[in-house]
Order: structure tokens, then sequence, then C-alpha cells
């Protein structure tokens, strides 16, 4: 090979894994930035934006679905695949915000909600208006069993995954609410005109996609009935479309029909529930055609049993052993995700932090053990100012269908009293993420001038982004240098990663190391000073970071966080 042509093929291999030292920063467009005073954010207040998220260095922005919708989960149940609802603005809007994001050398990812539309897609209306509309068989259709539902599935938003219509006396499966009926994968047709739709967005300029339950699309056929949990009313069908029988044949048919001709640009990332280690490294392998990335659940899955509104505390020694498994699962094949929060989960510093006295001590140590992981990290919208959950007080204040239908199941037909039913959903209901982005101190927070959606934090007099940027020991800042530092660092990018301390209830510890350099990475989950039980010899080590102003050898403090480097002798 001449020196020239090596040197090509040496770009284009930097290139194709360029999201290893990349930065995704999560924007929820509801609660972003609200331009025209609706108290709804929008297109055009996130493109006012764009300076922030240039500053704080991101590379790419994965924007939550704004297409046209009824929004009866927050626009994850699409009416038009190719068009902006208007409470977002325009695909004039859009292109310019793909345009000004490249211009900042930023990349739009987009979100694919392909799982299920809305029920009021043209597909399913088509659909459901007759048994032999050629458009039948887009969708999962039963006839009644013995004059009830054709198996005993629960949707994710209570009730059964089945819905009567009286059109045609079937039933049709949802999943989640009856108002996102799942599509039927099986059917050939649905998957070139989801690939065709696909196409149409790349062709657009935007630069991959976050894969809404993707690992749900291909269903085994028979459906037959789940297993019935305890005293769950209904059966859990998830053995029957969790990484279903034929979803690596239809990633892999994705990836040729949509992904290959630019796949090394490309950002792919599958949200991937009940996802195991072994089917990551399958989905991830680079050699297999299918997605850059996963989004996996173990570890968010630590501090409830079962279910989510059965809150209990996190064992670190169990998020150690979980994220370990997965740093080690995807060492040598696939690549690991990183994030802690998202709009489905609870804010990061009420959970695994501590939201009071040491709220930014513990916001920069949860971000610096993860950024500093092998794996691509995600943040959402906030975070990156330890914001914190919401307490509402009364269900009127939920916006979330979730939220709203697991109160009246659990108030109404399970009689549970009220204030328990609330008690229950504080912790880990999907509001808390959702409240406005807090931009400034004054009302409104500087996310709108009209009514918001949904309450903003009263924290945002304190907590926000005005009083955080430019402040040098702020989250924010931390964040900034936490970003750099991946840009910087081969080490944090592509290094080796060994956890140490398996057993210790309070310290997260752990190596990365590439060439000669290695890293020691602890972190104190606690307001407890804390010795860690590691080589002395890193106590002459120098502190490449850490979340307080000076450094103290080995030993930490409340919530203390160290990133020492050194270098071995080979
Ligand atoms: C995903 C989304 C969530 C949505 C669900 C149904 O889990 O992240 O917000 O409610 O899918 O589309």
């Amino acid at each position: 090979m001449s020196t020239e042509l090596q040197d090509s093929a040496t770009v284009v291999a930097a290139n194709s894994d360029w999201f290893t030292s990349a930065v995704v920063y999560q924007v929820y467009p509801r609660s972003f930035s609200d331009s025209d005073g609706d108290g709804v954010g929008d297109i055009r207040g996130i493109i006012e934006r764009l300076d922030y998220l240039h500053t704080l260095g991101v590379d790419v922005v994965w924007l939550s679905p704004v297409y046209v919708s009824p929004q009866n989960d927050n626009g994850y149940d699409i009416s038009d695949y190719r068009d902006i609802d208007p409470l977002f603005g325009s695909l004039a809007d859009l292109d310019e915000l793909i345009a000004q994001l490249h211009a900042r050398g930023m990349k739009l990812i987009m979100d694919l909600v392909v799982n299920h539309t809305s029920h009021e897609h043209p597909w399913f209306l088509e659909s459901r208006s007759s048994l032999t509309n050629p458009k039948r068989d887009w969708y999962w259709w039963r006839a009644p069993e013995n004059g009830a539902e054709p198996n005993n599935w629960g949707a994710a938003f209570s009730g059964p995954a089945w819905t009567l219509d009286e059109t045609t006396g079937e039933y049709y499966l949802h999943l989640f609410s009856p108002q996102q009926p799942d599509l039927n994968w099986e059917n050939p047709e649905v998957r070139a005109a989801v690939y065709e739709m696909m196409n149409w967005w790349l062709d657009r300029g935007v630069d991959g996609f976050r894969m809404d339950v993707i690992n749900y699309i291909s269903k085994d056929p028979a459906l037959p009935d789940g297993r019935v949990w305890g005293s769950n009313r209904y059966g859990d069908g998830s053995a029957f479309y969790i990484s279903g029988p034929r979803i690596h044949e239809y990633l892999q048919e994705m990836h040729r029909e949509v992904f290959s001709p630019r796949a090394g640009a490309l950002l792919t990332v599958g949200e991937m529930p009940g996802v195991t280690v072994d089917d990551a490294r399958l989905f991830t392998d680079a050699a297999r055609d299918e997605l850059t990335m996963v989004f996996q659940f173990e570890h968010v899955g630590l501090d409830h049993d079962g279910s989510k509104w059965r809150p209990k505390a996190l064992d670190l020694v169990d998020l150690k052993q979980s994220l370990g498994r997965w740093q080690e699962g995807l060492a040598e094949r696939g690549w690991n995700s990183l994030y802690w929060s998202n709009h489905d989960q609870p804010r990061v510093v009420s959970r695994f932090g501590d939201d009071g006295a040491y709220r930014e001590l513990s916001a920069k140590m949860l971000a610096g053990i993860l950024h500093t992981h092998r794996g691509t990290p995600f943040i959402y919208q906030g975070e990156e100012l330890g914001m914190t959950n919401m307490a509402f007080s009364t269900i009127d204040e939920y916006r979330d269908i979730e939220a709203i239908n697991y109160f009246r199941e659990a108030t109404d037909l399970l009689g549970l009293p009220e204030h328990e039913t609330l008690a229950s959903l504080a912790q880990h209901n999907r509001d808390n993420a959702r409240t406005p982005m807090q931009w400034s101190g004054y009302p409104g927070a500087g996310f709108t001038t009209g009514e918001p959606w949904i309450a903003i934090n009263p924290n945002s007099a304190r907590i926000n982004a005005a009083e955080q940027v430019g402040r040098d020991d702020s989250v924010f800042e931390f964040y900034r240098r936490l970003i750099a530092l991946r840009h910087s660092e081969p080490i944090i990018a592509r290094g080796d990663f060994r956890m140490l301390l398996p057993d210790d209830p309070r310290v997260y510890a752990f190596t990365r190391s590439w060439g000669e350099q290695e890293l020691l990475v602890l972190g104190n989950f606690g307001a407890e000073p804390v010795e860690p039980d590691v080589d002395p010899a890193w106590a002459s080590a120098a502190l490449l970071l850490g979340n307080y102003p000076d450094h103290t050898a080995l030993a930490l403090r409340p919530w203390e966080l160290k990133v020492l480097t050194q270098t071995r002798a080979m």
C-alpha cells in the first residue's frame, strides 16, 4: 500500500469510530426552550440555545420526537413521520436547526418511533377500516378469544395490551397505550415504508437515529400468553417480543437499506429494555452491520423491586457489578452507551446522589464516574446543571400518561389510598425529568414568558444556567471539562477498563489503561469520608480531574471524585 493510501485508510478508520470520543446531549423539546410564549418548548427555542450547547462542547444532539402527533405520549405517538407538529414549529425550522448545528460542527440524531404509530396515523386509520383493507396486516389484529382479549398481555401504561375495535370486531395490539398501536414488522411493506421514511430524513441532513424500543419490533407471531408475576392482573409478554426471533434480520436489513451508504458518519442507538450483554454484543459488533450502540436498562433497574413504583435503596455493589459486566462484555466487540438520565428516568442527582447539601459535589462525582467509563456518554438536558427531581403534591400536577394511568388504576381499581399512590409515584415518575430547563432565576426560568405546560421546579431561582455558566466551580463548568477531556484524551475514549473494589459498598473505583498511561478513578458515593483500599503507589499520582478545589492524596471526602493519572514503565 502506498503511504498516501495508508494515510487515507487511517483517516477513514479514525473517522468511522468518531463516536468513541463524542458526547451526546438529549433535548426534550417540550421542556427545553419556548420561543413563542405558548408554554411549550419549540425548535426555534432550541436554535436560540445552540451557543449554549456549543459552549458545553457536546458533539451530537438527540432530539426527542417533534413529528406531528396527538401528544398522548408527548410525541412518542406519531401520526405523520414526515412533518413537524405545529406545536414545535415547521420543517423549515428543522432544516435551520440542522444547518445551524452543522455550522457549529455538531450533529443531529432524530428519535425514531417505529415499534408503533399513533392511532391517528393514516396507516392505522386505513388498517382499522375493514378486514380486507390492504393495510389491515400492517398492525397486529386478532379475533377475540372466548369473547375476550387474544392473550393475557398487559400494556406498559396500564390495562391490557389489546383494545377491541368496534368497526371490525377484532382486537389490535398495543404494548404501550391504546393510542399507540404496534406495527406488524412481519409485513415487508411496513419495513419498506419505514426504511423509505428513514432515508428521507437522512437525505434531509440528519446524522442518525435514537431508535425507540427497537428491540420490541420482532414478536413471536403465535403471541402466547405471558407469565403472571405475583398478584399482577396481566401477563408479562416480554419473553415473546424482547429481542424477538427476527430482530437481527430486521436490523441488518435496515442497515443495508438505510445506513450502509453512509454508515461511518451516522450514529444509531437502539433503546432496548431488557437487552442482555450477549445480545448487545451482537447488536453493536461493527462487523455485523446493525447498530452503533444500544441503551440497556440494567443499572436503572437496581433501585426498585420489579415494578418502578416499588422503590428501594441502591446498593453500590450491585451498580458496580452491573456496569462492570457491561464494560467487560463489550470490551472486545461492540460498544457501550453510558447514561444516568433521560426523559423516562428520574434526575440522577436526586436518585444516586444527594440533592440537598451535597448537590453540586455529588452531581459532579456522578458525572465524573460515568464519563470516564468506556462508551459514549449521553447527557440529559439540565443534568449538566445538577437539576433535581420535582416534588409534585397532587395528581393534577402530573402530565405523564404513565403516571396518570397508574394513579387511576391503583386508586380506582385496586383501592389504594391516594396518598400512598402519590408516595409510590414520587421517586420514579417520568415528569421528574420533564419539568422545564432552568435557564435563569427569573419567573418562567428563562424557559417561557407564558404559562408552562408543566410546573417549573421552584428551585430554578437557585439552580439555573445563568448562575452556572462561567462560574469556575459550577456543575456546568465541570461537565465542560469532562467533555473536553474525552475529546483530548484517547485513554478516556478508548482505554481498557478494569473494575476495582467490587465489594466495597461506598467507593466506586476502576482503572483505565492505554499504552503506558493509566488512570485511577475513585468516587465516594456518600457523605462519610473514606480511605479507599487501593495500591498506595497511587498517592503520588497527578490529579487529572477532581470535584474539590484541592487534592489530598487518596482519602475521599464527602462525594469526592478523583481521576488520577500516571505513566507506567513498560
Ligand atoms: C420509549 C420512550 C418513552 C415512550 C415509550 C413508548 O421508552 O423513551 O418515552 O413512552 O418508548 O414510545
